[in-house]
């Protein structure tokens, strides 16, 4: 294929002979969906995809129409007010909301183009390559080795050390420095940081390749968050992260794309939260297509 990304930046032109087959599905989706350039081109070359996804409780349909494409190696941030279902469509990627009671998935997500939702899916095996870290930190009552070994066990993993596992994922997590003299003291005694960042040594000791974080800074300092945030910025050399957040300075500061969804009262006053935008964090946030988008962006509302 020739070099897509240049040609997404210039306006999306009919098919003509040179294209190859996958560029002119790609600008057919563009027309089809009239889908921003960026969302077509990540449903492409995403390594998980989603596709008309949503999610209704019982009778309440909380999002619908969501597609994504998440890049191998990206940050991929979802933002927008709250109860717009970011939470709702994260979980989703790890089917997380089977575990909610009265929680009905629409549409697909694919996973290196497997259904993840097909019921073959072993589920246990999929949250292994798709990792979630919580807005709370919630490192389990057990030491720090226990807590980082606990997946792995859990999992069947039979590494031959599992001293070098637990080192490993804290040295990628950057706490080993801080716990590598006390790990067999009690998880909870750290700080609220330390803690996330266990979180995430936990979730990178079964080696996840995709790393879901819910607002994972949201109960967290401003210098906890700078460590997290720095630390992501590492951790997208080895994964590809997915990160809930109602910072936009955030989002605007660590990904490289952004979603942004809003919930819009439809004509029954029932509130239904929908993908707006999805695009290249850099268009996002300097120069978005929807006008929603850019109240929300420069702070109008939300
Ligand atoms: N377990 C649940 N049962 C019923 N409604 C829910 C549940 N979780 C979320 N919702 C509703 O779905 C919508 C989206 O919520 P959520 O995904 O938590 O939004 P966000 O994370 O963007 O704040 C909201 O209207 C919320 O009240
Ligand atoms: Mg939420």
């Amino acid at each position: 294929m020739t070099d897509i990304k240049a040609k997404m930046t210039s306006p999306a032109q009919p098919p003509t002979p040179e294209l190859d087959e996958q560029e002119k599905q790609l600008l057919a989706e563009i027309e089809k969906h009239k889908m921003p350039r960026a969302t077509a081109q990540s449903a492409f070359t995403g390594i998980m995809t989603t596709e008309n996804l949503g999610v209704s409780y019982g009778d309440f349909l909380a999002v619908s129409n969501v597609n994504l494409g998440f890049v191998k190696h990206e940050i991929t941030a979802l933002i927008g007010p709250s109860g717009c279902g970011k939470s709702t469509v994260i979980r989703c990627l790890n089917r997380m909301n089977d575990l909610v009671p009265g929680a009905k998935v629409h549409g697909s997500v694919r996973y290196h183009g497997t259904d993840i939702y097909d019921p073959s899916v072993d589920v246990i095996r999929l949250r292994r390559h798709v990792g979630m870290v919580f807005q709370k930190p919630n490192p389990f009552p057990k030491s720090i080795y226990d807590n980082i070994a606990y997946g792995p066990r859990v999992t069947g993993m039979k590494p031959d050390s599992m001293d070098e596992v637990v080192e490993r994922a804290l040295k990628g997590a950057a706490l080993w420095d801080e716990v590598k003299d006390k790990l067999k003291q009690d998880a909870t005694g750290l700080s609220g940081g330390q803690q996330q960042r266990l979180c995430i040594a936990r979730t990178i000791a079964t080696s996840p390749e995709v790393i879901l974080m819910d607002e994972p800074c949201s109960a967290l300092d401003p210098i906890a968050t700078a460590k997290i945030e720095d630390l992501m910025e590492e951790l997208a050399r080895s994964y590809t992260i997915i990160i809930v957040t109602h910072n936009m300075q955030q989002a605007a500061r660590v990904s490289h794309r952004t979603a942004f969804f809003t919930a819009e009262a439809d004509e029954h006053g029932k509130r239904i939260g929908k993908l707006v935008e999805f695009d290249t964090t850099e268009r996002m946030f300097s120069n978005p297509s929807d006008p929603r988008t850019e109240a929300y962006i420069s702070g109008r509302f939300g």
